[in-house]
C-alpha cells in the first residue's frame, strides 16, 4: 500500500469479528517494528504477543478496550537498557517503545489488519499478571484483528488541526 494511503486511512478499530490474525501478516507487522529506529540503537523493547485464551484473559481483566481483538500486543521496554539524555530528565525508553508501537501500528494496517492504540490500563498490575521480568515496563497495548461488519473509523478520526496550528516555521 502507499505510505501516505496507510497514514491517512489507518484508523482505531473498536470492534473486531474474533477472526484469528494470518501468521504472515503477524510477521510482517513484528518485523516492522524489529526495523524501528531506537535511541544508540538500543533496541530495549519487548513486544509478548497475547493469543491464548488465557492470556487474553488477563488482558480483559486489566482493560475494557480489547473490544473482541483475537491478539494483543503488548509493547514493553527495559528500564535497564535505555539512554539517558544530557540534562538527565528523559531517557529514550518510553519514547523508543512509541516507535516502535508506530511501526506496528502502520504495519498491521498496510497488512489489512486492524489495530486500535491501548492505554487505559494499569501497567504495574498488567506486568504483574503476565509475569513480566522486573526491569520490563509496558508502554501500551496494540488491539489487532479485523473489523467487525459495519465497524469503521470514528467521527473524531477524520478531526484533525490544520498544519498552521501544530506547526510554526522559525
Ligand atoms: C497514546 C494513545 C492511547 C490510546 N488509548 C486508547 C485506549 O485506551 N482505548 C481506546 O479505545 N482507544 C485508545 N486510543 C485510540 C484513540 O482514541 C484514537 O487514536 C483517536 O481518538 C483518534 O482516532 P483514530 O486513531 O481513529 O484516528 C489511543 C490512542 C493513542 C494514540
Amino acid at each position: 500500500m502507499e505510505f501516505r494511503e496507510v497514514v491517512k486511512n489507518r484508523y482505531s478499530c473498536k470492534k473486531y469479528d474474533g477472526r484469528k490474525v494470518d501468521k504472515a501478516h503477524l510477521h510482517n507487522i513484528l518485523e516492522a517494528g524489529r526495523l524501528a529506529p531506537t535511541a544508540k540503537n538500543l533496541q530495549e523493547q519487548h513486544i509478548y504477543v497475547i493469543e491464548s485464551e488465557e492470556a487474553l484473559a488477563k488482558i480483559d481483566e486489566a482493560t475494557p478496550c480489547r473490544y473482541g481483538a483475537s491478539t494483543v500486543l503488548v509493547v514493553a521496554f527495559d528500564k535497564n537498557n535505555v539512554f539517558t539524555y544530557p540534562g538527565g530528565k528523559r531517557d529514550s525508553g518510553v519514547e523508543d517503545a512509541a516507535i516502535v508501537a508506530t511501526h506496528l501500528t502502520l504495519a498491521a494496517y498496510n497488512e489489512g489488519v486492524d489495530s486500535c492504540w491501548i492505554n487505559f490500563f494499569d501497567p504495574d498490575k498488567l506486568a504483574q499478571a503476565l509475569d513480566l521480568p522486573e526491569n520490563e515496563e509496558i508502554l501500551m497495548l496494540l488491539d489487532l484483528g479485523y473489523a467487525a461488519e459495519g465497524a469503521g473509523p470514528l467521527e473524531n478520526h477524520s478531526s484533525r488541526k490544520e498544519l498552521s496550528e501544530t506547526v510554526s516555521y522559525l
